[in-house]
């Protein structure tokens, strides 16, 4: 059988394949079906330094082959994860990857402080968060706002530090080097691309913040050139996401240069999207007679 095992900034994963921030929340629903322990990590919903209970609804809506989210950060707070939810996964035998996203740097900054010396194996810092004192641009959207929070998180953290980059941007391997540069170990994308709908009746947006974040197989081409983009930019791991819904297309996103992949809206539809991929890339390396899923990274050769 094909070795899985990826490392990423000095942690090993059992497979590449990991459920996504927002899709999994903190795992409970998903160990009625299977253990955790089969998942190379989980990255958990992302965290705020209070607790927050998101934006009113609507805030799913179906699109064509995806969705469009504004659920607003909702969760329990970073105290409640590390006091209560983090006992349950420290057990599972996955790695436990902690989502953190403060509208604001100290919020970021004392959030990591407090998950310093718990069970947390590597922190993913979601910078498509709005910059509430900078006029609300998202801190994913400007180099110099990305490399700020970057900097401060990397200076009050010793964890290995992953940051999630936006798609809305003009070029986000600007941003993954700005990112680098103040110390990131790795980095994650895409979150998902900003979108909307009408419902053409009450001439009403279908979701009650009017905007919202599209994901689902819709945007797996995008993700994939920017993966592909990111990973000829900078020399830390690129963490791959954004509609992957089979093996097929893990391995597709492996080949553009992600040592690791994330699985998001795929869970909505079925739940046991993650166990399916880990199985599909295993058979299909086994077929193809290559040793280890490491060799396939970044294999993807351009006309
Ligand atoms: C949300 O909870 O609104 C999603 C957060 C994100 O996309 O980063």
């Amino acid at each position: 059988m094909a070795d899985l095992r990826v490392e990423i900034a000095g942690v090993s994963f059992k497979n590449p394949v990991i459920p996504a921030s927002g899709a999994f929340g903190f795992g409970h629903e998903y160990e009625k079906l299977y253990p955790l322990s089969k998942l190379g990590g989980i990255s958990v919903k992302g965290m705020t330094l209070n607790q927050k209970d998101g934006n009113p609804p609507p805030r799913i809506a179906e699109t064509p082959m995806g969705m469009l989210n504004s659920v607003g950060l909702q969760n329990p707070g970073i105290d409640y994860f590390l006091e209560k939810e983090l006992p349950y996964l420290a057990g599972k035998e996955t790695r436990i990857i902690a989502n953190v996203a403060g509208s604001t740097v100290e919020d970021c900054v004392t959030m990591v402080k407090k998950i310093e010396g718990s069970a947390v194996d590597m922190i993913e810092l979601n910078i498509s968060c709005p910059n509430v004192k900078q006029g609300g641009a998202a801190f994913g959207t400007s180099c110099e706002s990305a490399a700020g929070i970057t900097a401060a998180v990397r200076k009050a953290t010793t964890k290995p530090l992953m940051v999630k980059l936006s798609p809305n941007v003009t070029d986000i391997t600007a941003i993954a080097k700005a990112v680098e540069s103040e110390g990131a170990d790795a980095v994650s994308l895409i979150n998902t691309l900003l979108g909307m709908r009408i419902d053409i009746n009450s001439r009403r947006p279908v979701l009650k913040n009017n905007v919202g974040g599209m994901s689902g197989p819709a945007v797996f081409p995008i993700a994939v050139r920017m993966v592909w983009q990111v990973a000829n930019a900078v020399q830390i791991p690129v963490v791959g996401m954004g509609g992957i819904s089979s093996a097929e297309d893990a391995i597709e996103m492996m080949m553009a240069g992600a040592s690791a992949v994330q699985v998001g809206a795929a869970i909505f539809t079925d739940p046991y999207a993650p166990v399916k991929i880990i199985d599909g890339i295993s058979s299909w390396l086994d077929c193809k007679g290559i040793a280890s899923v490491k060799d396939i990274v970044g294999t993807v050769q351009p006309w």
